[in-house]
Order: structure tokens, then C-alpha cells, then sequence
């Protein structure tokens, strides 16, 4: 488990390493960053070609040739005259952009993820996913847009990579009823609790019996060992998708 994470945190630098070096780097940023920007995520003028699965899935033959005969009747031109040299390594450069796009780079699949989150996981019993989902934890809508897929992956199997967050709360008042849930407001004299329903209980401590802490976080600690490596990779596949679907509808992205 830490061994793939390693693996994968050293591909990440190498491929980094290997995308400064490249010799298609200067060709791409003479002859395409001015459409499809020096990242190729594109503008105005252009469209991504980094973050785009259909062009990441297009073979290296079918690659080479838009590049070199360009795509007639659009403004995408013809670069043939570069040489085969210079057209090789600027498509070469554009895999290696394109393996910088997380999703391409990411093991797993994005939708067997969604599955495992809403099912066999049952992550969606504590946290929300664009707007499906439970209240007792965060929502994780936009947490693959700010965290590496190491840091979800270890998020997901060891709470030392989480938040530390304090555990469910049981609260008993005096005259017997008995609340449970997760603190979300507390001070000298009350208690602010919310149950897995995602109600609200504003508790008084003067009317408290007893009020019993768990000290460990209710996130489940046994992912690493319930759910296989290609489900892992699969579900952090996931959430950095949710990550990047906002952004991309944003930018005006074509689907087509
Ligand atoms: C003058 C602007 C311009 C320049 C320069 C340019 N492109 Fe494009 N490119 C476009 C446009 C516009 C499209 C969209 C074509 C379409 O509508 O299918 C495109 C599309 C593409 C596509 C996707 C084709 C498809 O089938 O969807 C690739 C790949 C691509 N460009 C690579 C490159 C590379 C590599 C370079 C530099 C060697 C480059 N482009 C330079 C304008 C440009
Ligand atoms: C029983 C409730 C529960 C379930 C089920 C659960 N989590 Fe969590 N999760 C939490 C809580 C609470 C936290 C906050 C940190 C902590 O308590 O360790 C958290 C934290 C996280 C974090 C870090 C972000 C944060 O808010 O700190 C990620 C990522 C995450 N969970 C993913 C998942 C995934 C993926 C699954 C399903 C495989 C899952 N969780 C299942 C309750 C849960």
C-alpha cells in the first residue's frame, strides 16, 4: 500500500523531471501556446488538448497526423513543414502534458468509483458528493481540486493523513433521552450536536446526564484492508474527477 503510494509519488516527480527536459517543450511553446495556452488546457482560440479524454485516447498515429496535416476547416493548421522530427517530439511533449492531467495519469476508473462510493464503500452514509450523500462528514465535492491523489488515498486508509476529528458523541440528559452525533459547536454551557439524519440538537450541558466521547474518528479505519488497491485507485480516481468537472464546465470545455 505505502510502497504503490511511493511508487506513484516518484512516477509523479519523474514524469514532472521528464517534462522540463523534453525536446518537444520549446516546439510546443513556439508553435501551440499560442492557441492552446503553454499548458495546452487551451483559451479562446483553442481547445484543451491536455485535459480532453477523447483526445487523450486518440493513437499515437492519429496524434501525429492532426499534428502534422492540422484539421481542415478549423483553425487548427497544418504542421508538416516542421519535419517528422519536430512533430514527433511535440506530440511526444503533448502525451507527457496530458499525463500531467491527473485523470490521465491516475490509475482506476472514475464511474466504478462513484459505485464504490455509493455502495460497497458507503462513503456517501457520512459525506456528500455534489449534493448526494450524508451529513456527519464533509462534503467531497471539491476536495480532489485541492489534494494530491497520495493525500486522498492516505486520507481514505489512515486517519494520520486525516483532520484528526474528534468521534461521535453520545449525550445523555437527565431526564433519559439520549442524543448521538458529531459536535458542531460546543462552549462552556451548551452543546451544538448533529445526528446522521443531519438534524440539528441544541443541548443545554445543565440538562446532561452524561456525555461520553468516542475517542476515535467515526470514519471506518479499515479501507486499506476491505477495499483492494484497484478499488482505492478507483475511488480517488473519482473524487479528483469531481474535482475537475466544475472547472471544466466553467471554462466553457467541449464535451463532444
Ligand atoms: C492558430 C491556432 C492553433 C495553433 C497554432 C495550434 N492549434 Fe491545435 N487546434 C486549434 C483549433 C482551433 C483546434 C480545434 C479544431 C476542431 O475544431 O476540431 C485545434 C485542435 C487540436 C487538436 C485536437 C484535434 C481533434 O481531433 O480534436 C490537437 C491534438 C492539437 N490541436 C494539437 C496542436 C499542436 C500539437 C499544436 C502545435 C504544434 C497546435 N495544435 C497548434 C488551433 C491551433
Ligand atoms: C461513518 C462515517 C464515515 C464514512 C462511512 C466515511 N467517512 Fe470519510 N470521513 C469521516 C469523518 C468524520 C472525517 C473527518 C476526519 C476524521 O474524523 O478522521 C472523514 C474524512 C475523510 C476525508 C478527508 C477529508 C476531511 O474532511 O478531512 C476523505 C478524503 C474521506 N473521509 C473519504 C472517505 C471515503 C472515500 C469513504 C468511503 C470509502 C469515507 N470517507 C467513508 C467520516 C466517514
Amino acid at each position: 500500500m505505502l510502497v504503490s503510494l511511493l511508487a506513484y509519488a516518484q512516477q509523479q516527480k519523474a514524469s514532472r523531471r521528464e517534462l522540463m527536459t523534453s525536446p518537444g517543450r520549446q516546439i510546443f511553446a513556439s508553435n501551440c501556446a499560442a492557441c492552446h495556452g503553454l499548458d495546452g488546457t487551451g483559451n479562446q482560440r483553442a481547445p484543451n488538448i491536455v485535459g480532453n479524454p477523447q483526445i487523450q485516447k486518440l493513437s499515437p498515429q492519429e496524434l501525429l497526423k492532426i499534428v502534422s496535416q492540422g484539421v481542415p476547416g478549423t483553425g487548427m493548421p497544418a504542421f508538416a513543414s516542421m519535419g517528422r522530427t519536430a512533430v514527433r517530439e511535440v506530440t511526444a511533449y503533448l502525451r507527457l502534458l496530458q499525463g500531467q492531467s491527473l485523470s490521465a495519469a491516475l490509475p482506476g476508473d472514475p464511474q466504478r468509483g462513484e459505485a464504490i462510493f455509493f455502495g460497497k464503500g458507503a462513503c456517501s452514509n457520512c459525506h456528500m458528493a455534489e449534493g448526494k450523500g450524508g451529513f456527519l462528514a464533509s462534503d467531497l465535492t471539491t476536495y480532489g481540486q485541492s489534494h494530491t491523489a497520495e493525500t486522498i488515498k492516505g486520507a481514505i486508509t489512515s486517519a494520520a493523513v486525516r483532520n484528526s476529528n474528534p468521534g461521535m458523541v453520545t449525550a445523555i440528559t437527565t431526564r433519559g433521552q439520549r442524543y448521538e452525533g458529531i459536535v458542531r459547536n460546543e462552549d462552556n454551557f451548551s452543546l451544538q450536536l448533529q445526528s446522521a439524519d443531519g438534524a440539528f440538537y441544541f443541548l443545554s450541558k445543565a440538562d446532561l446526564k452524561t456525555l461520553e466521547r468516542a475517542p476515535e474518528s467515526i470514519m471506518p479505519a479499515d479501507y486499506g484492508s476491505r477495499l483492494s488497491e484497484v478499488e482505492l485507485n478507483d475511488l480517488v480516481n473519482y473524487l479528483v474527477s469531481l474535482g475537475k468537472r466544475l472547472p471544466a464546465i466553467a471554462r466553457g470545455e467541449r464535451n463532444d
